[in-house]
């Protein structure tokens, strides 16, 4: 039997995580699910996020979906929720952890930045990642909501207001010394090609996708098998989304009270 992956985020930014992993696990069964009645997490606090995944544990076991992995593909989660939710269920988890490490090793100006949402940004989580893996390169933090919203219309519309877009893009006012720019949140790679074109390919972005996708079929004791047959992929939202790209369904979260001691 193959596999259940359940790949989770707030809106439909994980998808750039699931799309790697799918390649590397082609027979495995997914499940998508997206917490949109909380979109944006960002602006979420941290005892929210503990209480909606454990909720997603939950839902999990109220609807006997035997997953056997959950990956949190979602920067803001996993920076400010994957311990506390890890305590709770005995389902092994994968967090994303933003690029800071290879691109500390790549940059050749030895300045990096790091785009991610308000939450991420300020996260304890961060400091010690960029303390880790950064400390002898100079770091400069970025963060957006509204890169988010964008990234969420241009899935499900195909249209990108591009003036928005580059009025964010240049209210962040990236440094110019930096060379590689880690888009720390999973929404953002959605963007990457119109974010790379303001930029004009001056500046490499780096995400942790094809990382996560190497994590999870490690964990899983899965080799590159690409002869695999395709299941369908379940997917989840806690609120209505006018898509006719995917059939989504919709279903409701509870805030268990376990989580209040976290
Ligand atoms: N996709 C999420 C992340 O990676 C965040 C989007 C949001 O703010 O909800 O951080």
């Amino acid at each position: 039997m193959s596999a259940h992956i359940m790949v989770f985020d707030s809106g439909i930014g994980g998808t750039t995580v699931l799309e790697h992993i799918k390649q590397s696990i082609p027979d495995a069964q997914y499940s998508y699910f997206m917490d949109n009645a909380l979109l944006p997490y960002g602006a979420q606090s941290q005892q929210t996020i503990i209480n909606r995944l454990c909720g997603l544990i939950q839902f999990i076991k109220d609807e006997s979906l035997n997953v056997d992995l959950i990956v949190i593909a979602c920067n803001t989660a996993s920076t400010s929720a994957l311990s506390a939710v890890r305590k709770i269920t005995d389902i092994p988890i994968v967090g994303v952890v933003p690029a800071v490490k290879p691109a500390a090793q790549i940059t050749q100006s030895k300045h990096i930045g790091l785009l991610a949402t308000p939450a991420t940004v300020s996260s304890s989580y961060i400091d010690v990642l960029i303390k880790e893996h950064a400390s002898s390169i100079t770091t400069s933090l970025y963060s957006s909501v509204e890169l988010v919203t964008l990234a969420e219309t241009f899935f499900f519309t195909q249209r990108l207001d591009i003036e928005k877009l580059h009025a964010e893009l240049s209210r962040l006012n990236i440094n110019n010394d930096i060379d590689v720019l880690v888009l720390g949140c999973t929404h953002f790679p959605i963007l990457a090609k119109p974010i790379s074109d303001y930029f004009k390919a001056r500046i490499e972005l780096l995400d942790s996708g094809a990382a996560i996708a190497k994590r999870v079929s490690s964990l899983l004791n899965f080799s590159d098998n690409q002869a695999g047959i395709k299941k369908p992929l379940h997917y989840y939202a806690t609120a209505d989304i006018n898509s006719d790209k995917l059939a989504i369904k919709l279903v409701t979260l509870i805030d268990p009270s376990q989580c209040e001691e976290y």
